[in-house]
């Protein structure tokens, strides 16, 4: 724990922080997986799914950064049961480094707060871009994989972190609105997304073939008007201990590890670890790059 402390500090303060330019992200940028976690409704199970599957891909010996980037329902610390003092855009003040932002958090989980104002990041000024690119470029050396909890809908800010990362994971329920959000979402995505990885989670289910039929009818659907086809990531099932465990502020992964909705969370971290992917990556460095609308090298 100590010396995993020590690495962490000696790499965000390191030179690969400090430098600019082109030697600003190692070699381990096209290593780190950026899966973004989205959804069409609200409330349909994003935060828990995020919290909870880092800690299954940590447990499966991932080095595993949580981003909060739900700006309406920023609630990654929650969850967790971690506070932040800074956020994202701290990293705009000069003083204040990645080690400052960055949360050594419960489970071995590092976490950033996205915190309000990353949708202005389009109207940042060059230099403040520069700034918070060279500052957060470091990411991709902490982590083998960085998951975006993005927040629901189709909002420029929630596109443009689902547009950017290399896999996006869509949380819905089997409730027709949350599919009806969901299709929307995908239609969006579909339209604009230039390598298309996007898979589905089906939360709350009351047995398998109940997140089958979603998947069929979300993927029919999608082959027929997106020509898009759709997978499963897996499905959690309806689990009263989910929350429980929200209500004493402790991922379910932690408190209640043999419950039905940890061993399908556990599920779904072997299957995008070991599953069939798509291996084309634009990495933390594309990803920052489009988010911040730098030119792509
Ligand atoms: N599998 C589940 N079983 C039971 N309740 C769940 C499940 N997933 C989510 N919930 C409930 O839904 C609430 C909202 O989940 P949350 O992860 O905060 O959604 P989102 O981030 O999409 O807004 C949780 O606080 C919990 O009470
Ligand atoms: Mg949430």
């Amino acid at each position: 724990m100590v010396d995993q402390a020590a690495k962490l500090r000696q790499l965000v303060e390191g030179d690969a922080i400090k430098t600019k330019g082109a030697g600003l992200f190692g070699e381990d940028d096209k290593n780190t997986r950026i899966i973004a976690v989205t959804s069409g409704k609200g409330g349909v199970g994003k935060t828990n799914l995020t919290v909870n599957l880092a800690i299954a891909l940590k447990e499966e010996g991932q080095r595993v950064l949580v981003i909060d980037a739900d700006l309406g329902m920023a609630n990654v610390d929650v969850v967790l049961g971690s506070l932040s003092r800074y956020h994202l855009l701290h990293l705009l003040d000069p003083d204040i480094s990645l080690k400052d932002v960055l949360i050594n958090g419960p489970y071995g989980i590092n976490y950033i707060s996205g915190g309000s104002g990353i949708e202005k990041a389009k109207d940042f000024t060059p230099d403040e871009r520069e700034m918070l690119m060279g500052k957060l470029a470091g990411c991709s050396e902490i982590a083998d994989i960085i998951l975006i909890d993005t927040g629901a809908g189709l909002g420029q800010n929630v596109m443009s972190f689902i547009l950017a990362a290399d896999e996006v994971l869509l949380v819905t329920t089997p409730e027709p609105t949350a599919l009806t959000d969901a299709y929307a979402v995908m239609k969006a995505y579909s339209l604009h997304a230039s390598n298309k990885n996007l898979k589905v989670v089906v939360n709350r289910v009351y047995d398998e073939s109940e997140s089958e039929d979603v998947i069929t009818k979300l993927d029919q659907t999608s082959k027929k008007f997106l020509k898009m086809p759709i997978t499963s990531a897996g499905y959690i099932f309806e689990d009263r201990k989910v929350s429980g465990a929200v209500r004493k502020q402790k991922p379910f992964m932690a408190t209640e590890p043999d419950s039905l909705a940890s061993k399908c969370v556990k599920a779904m971290a072997s299957s995008l670890l070991y599953g069939e992917q798509i291996r084309v990556k634009r990495g933390w460095r594309g990803f920052l790059n489009q988010i911040f609308n730098f030119s792509r090298k």
